[in-house]
């Protein structure tokens, strides 16, 4: 029996963290690539050398190399560059859009039949570089984002109400910005829906502090993103498509007529096993909640515009 293989593009922050948690929780071996030389070789080692005092056998190791990553069985796509403070995810756009084309177009070509995992911003806009890029079919394309919404929002719910995270579940819907749609009537505290919980004002503070999470670690850090919590998220994504688990979870999907939304990745709900995107769950909205799902959706439509107006992220740069 082979063992699984994921390749994690870009070993920087979100990149090197997401290729140990995914070795240290046994899910597969792992290749980290970057174009910049010994970045990747360096944190391999290193995190190769974790794995005796950890105690897993899962080999990781770091290449700039493409023909290392060949058979991968999901390829994370990292690469690209971070939010600084005072910039939007859509200020990465043009650059972003280059990177992640000419990386998915070298790893696709040794795994043609992996399963793609888009974390580069704007999220959204980059999932539909990776698709057209890797020519692969939408249900092999997505992307991560509404894991790590969810999550925040998860994280502020416990924290208001005083319970366990872990006896809470929440779903972002939406495009990964500003726009995003946390949806309280599905957001739960021990399988009650908050909107019996807590005071309507109370919840919209709640939502809005999760719209604002990237912002506030930004702020936090000031030389970067979050890493810690998208990581993680990756690594849940990854542990669904190799466990074949149907797990049930928000992504960044290709919309081909759901939730009224044609041609265009947006997150909802999908369910995740061993081919990729096995369903997209849809789940009935509320008049105000289909609407803020729609603004949501516009925003992506526009941004992916956009950059299809753009002519230089067509071209792939040669160096990141
Ligand atoms: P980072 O700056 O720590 O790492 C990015 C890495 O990409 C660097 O090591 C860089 O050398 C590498 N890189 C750049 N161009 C490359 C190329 N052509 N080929 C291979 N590698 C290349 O950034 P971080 O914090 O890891 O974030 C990575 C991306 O993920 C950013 O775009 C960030 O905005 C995004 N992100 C998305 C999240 C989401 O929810 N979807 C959450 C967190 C980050
Ligand atoms: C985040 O939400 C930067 O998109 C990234 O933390």
């Amino acid at each position: 029996m082979t063992r699984a293989l994921v390749t994690v593009i870009g070993a920087g922050n979100v990149g090197a963290t997401a290729a140990q948690r995914i070795a240290e929780a046994g899910l597969a071996d792992v290749v980290l690539v970057d174009i910049v030389e010994g970045l990747p070789q360096g944190k391999a080692l290193d995190l190769a050398e974790a794995a005796p005092v950890v105690g897993h056998d899962m080999r990781i190791t770091g290449t700039n190399d493409y023909a290392e990553t060949a058979g991968s069985d999901i390829i994370v796509v990292t690469s690209g560059l971070a939010r600084q403070p005072g910039m939007t995810r859509d200020d990465l756009l043009a650059k972003n859009a280059g990177i992640v084309r000419s990386v998915v177009q070298q790893a696709v070509a040794h795994s043609p039949d992996a399963i793609i995992i888009v974390v580069t911003n704007p999220l959204d806009a980059m999932c539909h570089v990776a698709l057209d890029a890797s020519g692969f079919p939408p249900e092999r394309v997505l992307g991560m984002a509404g894991v790590l919404d969810s999550a925040r929002f998860r994280t502020f719910i416990a924290q208001e109400l005083g319970v366990s995270v872990t006896s809470t579940h929440a779903f972002v819907l939406g495009g990964h910005g500003d726009t995003m749609v946390p949806l309280p009537r599905y957001s739960t505290a021990g399988g009650v829906p908050i909107t019996e919980l807590l005071p309507p004002e109370r919840i919209e503070a709640l939502v809005d502090r999760t719209r604002n999470g990237g912002a506030e670690v930004v702020a936090l850090l000031k030389t970067g993103s979050a890493f810690y919590a998208p990581a993680a998220s990756v690594t849940q994504m990854v542990d669904a498509i190799l466990g074949d688990r149907g797990t049930i979870l928000p992504c960044a999907a290709y919309l081909r007529g759901q939730y009224g939304v044609e041609g265009l990745f947006v997150g909802v709900p999908v369910k995740l096993g061993g081919g990729g995107i096995t369903e997209i769950v849809e789940i009935e909205l509320t008049e105000g909640e289909r609407v803020a799902f729609e603004r949501s959706a516009a925003a992506v439509r526009e941004l992916v515009a956009s950059m299809e107006r753009m002519k230089g992220p067509q071209t792939a740069p040669a160096e990141g």
